[in-house]
């Protein structure tokens, strides 16, 4: 048979999904991020080129040499993706009473930004350098004196406040009117249907609403691959709640979404929850915590976790004229709802599972590359694999890939021999390869490998979507 070998890794370890009960949010101090593990900063580009070999990321417009910041997902990333906003949707929507979907529009009027406050405040310091030419973020240098590209100190120009948002026009006429946004982030399509979804779902605070989609940000200085790009996935959700439960509901979801990651197979010590400091909070927000990711390149924010207060809704309310109060029936009260906002990146997500998972092992003379990857997460859960091309086993296991296909997201590959196969398989992180050889023709039953110990079982044919269910669940 084709044994190729031990692995000394088990896939990560699943914990317990998170009771109501609180952890304490500074789960990560300062002083144990001095102490974080040690990183391997050759990870980022083992990542990109894994990306572009198998199908995961490519360089947008490669043809044309390239759209700088743009990245376009491949057959086996756009699967990925999809996995990771799908677990969060289940998380989020499917498996809670409280929170409700919703797909808003990417385009909108400037009286939304203008409300919002972005049309104002969403910009960031810009600065350029008089000596190359390069610009880039006053509050992301290192040095606010040194030029990152020429190495030229004093020669920066003021710093200048520099708006992130697209702005395109609707319609074929120019002018006043005519202008829209492209949003920059998800959220507001929720604080402005906030009424319209509370009156049809007939739900009272707590209540959440929740999306996926895409936003757009004018970003001066994007990069590190699809970490921060002008045009990125979010996954937000705007839990409205009575202004006297925000702390406590805060509190939860920062529990909640930490303990999300960890159920994805994300392993705790690549994984903290920073409180801001004062200095860093917005006005309106009485408290704030990032889930952070240890990248090669250091600690890096997924997602924030926001007590925004009532200021959306009040915002929306005076600009627009519309009523956002609640009025609670029990109480005969009438409140505005504050806003606890989990909002994470979905594509940058996606790229730190990506570095999670990657591995490398000896086995034999051979390294093995190998996406550890959470079931949930992989992009194939099964590769069904006929030993030969040869016609009597490549119809029957074509039958065999219909039935699989029916219930598990498949992958057929006849080409090479079944090491290398295997080998690839391993590099996309599919938890199963099922070979259908010569002798499955009469004892109808197959091999199956597993990813992570690469220990294989013959299993009946009649068996196999049971077998596989289970182990995937
Ligand atoms: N509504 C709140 C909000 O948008 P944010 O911290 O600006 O908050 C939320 O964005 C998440 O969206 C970030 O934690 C990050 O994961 C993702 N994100 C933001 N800007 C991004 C960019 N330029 N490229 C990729 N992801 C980005």
């Amino acid at each position: 048979m084709w044994l190729d070998g031990d692995a000394s890794h088990k896939s990560a370890e699943i914990v317990p999904t998170a009771s109501l009960a609180l952890l304490p949010l500074r789960s990560m101090s300062d002083e144990a991020a001095t102490t974080s593990p040690a990183n391997d900063p050759s990870l980022f580009d083992k990542i990109v080129n894994l990306s572009k070999r198998r199908g995961i990321v490519y360089q947008s417009a490669e043809i044309y040499g390239g759209f700088r910041s743009t990245y376009d997902y491949g057959p086996v990333g756009v699967l990925m993706l999809r996995n990771v906003k799908d677990a969060w949707w289940r998380a989020m929507v499917q498996r809670r009473h409280d929170v409700v979907g919703l797909d808003a529009s990417i385009l909108s009027p400037p009286q939304v930004w203008q409300a919002s406050g972005h049309l104002q405040n969403f910009s960031d310091p810009l600065v350029d350098c008089r000596n190359c030419g390069a610009r880039e973020r006053l509050d992301k240098l290192d040095d606010p004196e040194q030029c990152p590209s020429c190495g030229m100190k004093g020669q920066f120009t003021e710093a200048r406040q520099f708006n992130l948002m697209f702005k395109t026009q609707a319609g074929p006429v120019e002018g006043a009117g005519a202008e829209v946004y492209l949003r920059p982030e998800t959220a507001q399509g929720m604080f402005i249907n906030f009424a319209n979804v509370q009156y049809t779902s007939r739900k009272k605070p707590p209540f959440g609403i929740a999306q996926i989609g895409k936003s757009f940000r004018n970003e001066i200085t994007p990069g590190n691959f699809v970490f921060r790009t002008r045009e990125f996935e979010q996954m937000e959700m705007e839990y409205f709640v009575p202004p006297a439960e925000a702390d406590q509901w805060y509190e939860y979801w920062c529990n909640e979404r930490m303990q999300w990651y960890l159920d994805h197979g994300m392993p705790a010590e690549k994984l903290r929850l920073r409180p801001h400091d004062a200095d860093e909070l917005s006005h309106y927000s009485s408290g704030t915590s990032d889930v952070e990711f240890l990248f090669p390149w250091g600690w890096d924010e997924l997602e924030g976790i926001a007590n925004r207060g009532n200021f959306d809704l009040t915002q929306h309310a005076e600009h627009s004229g519309a009523k956002l109060e609640y009025f609670d029936q029990a109480t005969n009260e009438k409140y505005l709802p504050h806003v606890i906002e989990p909002a994470a990146g979905a594509t940058r997500t996606m790229m730190a599972f990506l570095m999670a998972a990657y591995d490398e092992e000896q086995v034999n003379d051979d390294t093995r590359v190998v996406l550890r990857l959470h079931h949930r997460i992989a992009p194939y859960k099964v590769a069904v694999l006929p030993l030969s091309k040869k016609p009597e086993l490549a119809g029957p296991c074509q039958e065999l890939f219909a039935q699989l296909a029916d219930h598990f997201m498949c992958d057929y590959d006849e080409t090479q021999n079944i090491g290398k196969r295997y080998r690839r398989q391993d590099e996309i992180g599919t938890p199963y390869c099922v070979t259908f050889d010569f002798e499955s023709i009469e004892d109808r039953a197959v091999t199956v490998r597993e990813r992570d110990s690469m220990e294989q079982e013959r299993v009946p044919i009649d068996e196999l979507v049971g077998w596989l269910a289970e182990r995937l669940a």
